[in-house]
């Protein structure tokens, strides 16, 4: 992984500018989550809940968000036994994010979870939080029962190296160029994604047991044309992070 990638971080804290306070969008897609979890937890349980069941989310961030769908995994596995009579298992959540994450919110936001579940009800739960990429092992083999994550899979694990080498920028503010070099952009972007997913999956694989669930949503566009309604919505965006960027990089040569 790119190490550049692990100083990344969302806003921090509860202030007006913090990913706490700034994330309904990502919210509404958790909530749409929600039945796909109920399916998974359906089928992973079907004969019988195992005894204790470890679940994980990938790329929490910080804030109300942080638990939104482990603990709908929690409630959605509560619900499961309660229907079919089954002992609830014992269970273990991990919330894991780039180092750089807010985790002493994340820590306040578990400990607020686990004494209120406490306080309702008798089922064990314990959890921890795992600082590092999901392009690398994060648990040990065969030791996960569900996977989760939202709005986070689309982060790259670094920008194309191709375009880098050749000085192409993500987004060109000369117009003539970054029409000229759209394709490319493009596919660099897609061929760096196709990598990184496949990575993600062969890992995810070691990690999850026999039968285990993924449920994931991330950021896309249908349309294969780059220019399509969704992405000119970040022009703005991509022009303001294309002039901060090079600011840095002048910063540096200077
Ligand atoms: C837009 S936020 C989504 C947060 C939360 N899941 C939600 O739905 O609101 C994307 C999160 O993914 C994290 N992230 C990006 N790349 C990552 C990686 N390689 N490994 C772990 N977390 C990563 C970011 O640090 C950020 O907190």
């Amino acid at each position: 992984m790119a190490s550049e990638q692990n100083h990344l971080y969302m806003n921090p804290g509860q202030d007006k500018t913090s990913y706490a306070r700034n994330s309904t969008l990502q919210k509404t897609e958790q909530d749409r989550m929600k039945p796909l979890i109920e399916d998974a937890i359906t089928a992973l349980c079907r004969v019988a809940a195992p005894q204790s069941m470890a679940i994980m989310d990938l790329g929490c961030s910080s804030g109300p968000n942080a638990l939104t769908l482990t603990s709908a995994t929690v409630d959605a596995i509560h619900r499961h036994c309660m229907k079919y009579a089954q002992t609830a298992p014992e269970i273990c959540l991990f919330l894991n994010d780039l180092p750089y994450n807010d985790f002493n919110t994340v820590a306040k936001s578990l400990a607020e979870f686990k004494h209120c579940h406490d306080r309702s009800s008798h089922h064990v739960i314990v959890a921890g939080m795992i600082p590092g990429s999901f392009y690398e092992r994060l648990v040990t083999s065969g030791s996960v029962h569900f996977v989760c994550s939202s709005y986070s899979l689309h982060w790259l694990s670094k920008a194309p190296e191709e375009l880098a080498k050749r000085k192409i920028p993500m987004y060109d503010s000369d117009e003539h160029s970054r029409l000229l070099n759209s394709e490319i952009v493009a596919n660099a972007y897609a061929r760096q994604f196709r990598k990184d997913f496949t990575l993600f999956l062969s890992l995810r694989a070691e990690e999850l047991v026999l039968g285990g669930r993924l449920v994931f949503s991330l950021l896309g566009r249908c349309s294969s044309n780059p220019a399509s309604v969704c992405t000119q919505a970040w022009k703005l965006v991509a022009i303001a992070l294309n002039d901060m960027a090079l600011r840095v990089s002048l910063a540096y040569i200077e």
